[in-house]
C-alpha cells in the first residue's frame, strides 16, 4: 500500500487513532527492525499519550541480529518495553500477550484485588504503511483475517479480534505516517519497499543502497555478486554508480550496445536486499540516532 501524506490525511489519521485509544489497554507499536527510527511516526509519543506501549522491531529475520539488539537497548534505554519479531513465520508473536501483561500488571493486580476477574487485554497495533500490521493481526488471529485501514466515508463499528484467551485486537489497526522530510530516510524506507519506487529513482535508491552495504555488508555483495577487493567505502556517487554497472553486467542486465541497464540492476538489488538474500541487513543504527 502506498500513502501519499497530506496535512489533511495525518490529521485524520491520527484523529482516528485517538480515537481507539479510548478503548484498548494498551498499543503495539510496530517498527521495521532494520530501520527502526525512518519506520518510526515522529509523533508518536505525543499521538500514544499516556496508553501503556510495547514497541515491536518486525521483520527481524531480516535485520543484523546485533544491530536488533543495540535497538532494543535504546529503546528500553529510553524507558519503552520492546521485542523482536518475525510476524510473517510467528517467530516471538506468543510472547505478545505475556509482554503486555507484564506492561498492565499495577492494573491487573488491582483488578484482582478488588475480586475482579481480568478480562482480555485489549490492544492496538499502530505502524507505518508495509510494517507488517495485517501479517501480524492475522498471526495472533491464527487466521487470515480481512484487515483494512480506515476509509473515509466509511463508518463501520469496531471488531475486535481474540487472539487466544488473554489478548483482544482492533480489528483495523492505526496507520501512521513516516517521515519524508529528510532524503536520507526516504531513501532507507524505499530500499525496505515502506514507500513505493515510483516516489523515489530505484537507482537512485540503490546507489544510496550500496554505500552502507559497502561499508557494512561488504561480504555479502561479493558472496552475491562476486565484486571483489570493494572500498572499505564509495566516496560518492559515481563510486555507487559504477558499482552498480558491475552488479549490473554481472547479473546479465544489459540493453542496447551493450550498456548496463541501471534500473533493471537497481532492481537485482532492492530485490535481493528486501528479500533476504543478501542477508540480514539493518540500514541505521542508535548511535547516529537523532530523535532521542
Ligand atoms: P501493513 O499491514 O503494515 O501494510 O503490512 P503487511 O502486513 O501487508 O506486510 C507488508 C509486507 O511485509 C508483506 O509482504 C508481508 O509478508 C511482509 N512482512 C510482514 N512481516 C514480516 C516479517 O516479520 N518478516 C518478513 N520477512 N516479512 C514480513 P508482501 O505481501 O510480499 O508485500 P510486499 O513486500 O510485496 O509489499
Amino acid at each position: 500500500m502506498t500513502i501519499q501524506w497530506f496535512p489533511g490525511h495525518m490529521t485524520r489519521a491520527r484523529r482516528q487513532i485517538e480515537e481507539k485509544l479510548k478503548l484498548i489497554d494498551v498499543v503495539f507499536e510496530l517498527l521495521d527492525a532494520r530501520i527502526p527510527s525512518s519506520s518510526r511516526n515522529p509523533m508518536v509519543d505525543e499521538i500514544t499519550g499516556s496508553k501503556p506501549r510495547l514497541v515491536l522491531l518486525n521483520k527481524a529475520d531480516l535485520a543484523d541480529p546485533d544491530r536488533t539488539a543495540e535497538w532494543s537497548r535504546y529503546f528500553r534505554d529510553k524507558g519503552l518495553a520492546v521485542h523482536s519479531i518475525d510476524a510473517n513465520a510467528g517467530t516471538g508473536v506468543k510472547e505478545l500477550a505475556g509482554k503486555a501483561k507484564e506492561l498492565l500488571k499495577e492494573k491487573i493486580d488491582r483488578q484482582i484485588a478488588k475480586g475482579m476477574k481480568p478480562r482480555p487485554i485489549r490492544a492496538l497495533i499502530v505502524g507505518i504503511p508495509n510494517v507488517g500490521k495485517s501479517t501480524l493481526i492475522n498471526r495472533l488471529a491464527g487466521r487470515n483475517v480481512a484487515v483494512t485501514g480506515d476509509r473515509p466515508g466509511v463508518t463501520k463499528g469496531q471488531q475486535w479480534i481474540r487472539s487466544g484467551g488473554e489478548l483482544e485486537l482492533l480489528d483495523t489497526p492505526g496507520i501512521l505516517w513516516p517521515k519524508f522530510d529528510d532524503p536520507v530516510v526516504g531513501f532507507r524506507l524505499a530500499a525496505t519497499g515502506a514507500i513505493k519506487e515510483d516516489v523515489l529513482h530505484i537507482d537512485e535508491v540503490a546507489c544510496f543502497m550500496l554505500k552502507v552495504l559497502v561499508e557494512e555488508y561488504g561480504a555479502a555483495l561479493t558472496e552475491r555478486y562476486g565484486l571483489e577487493e570493494l572500498p572499505a567505502e564509495l566516496p560518492d556517487m559515481q563510486a555507487a554508480v559504477e558499482m552498480l554497472e558491475s552488479i549490473g553486467r554481472r547479473r546479465g542486465c544489459i540493453v542496447g550496445g551493450g550498456h548496463v541497464d541501471y534500473e533493471k540492476a537497481a532492481g537485482v538489488l532492492l530485490r535481493d536486499l528486501r528479500s533476504g538474500k543478501l542477508g540480514r541487513i539493518t540500514f541505521e543504527g542508535p548511535a547516529a540516532e537523532k530523535y532521542k
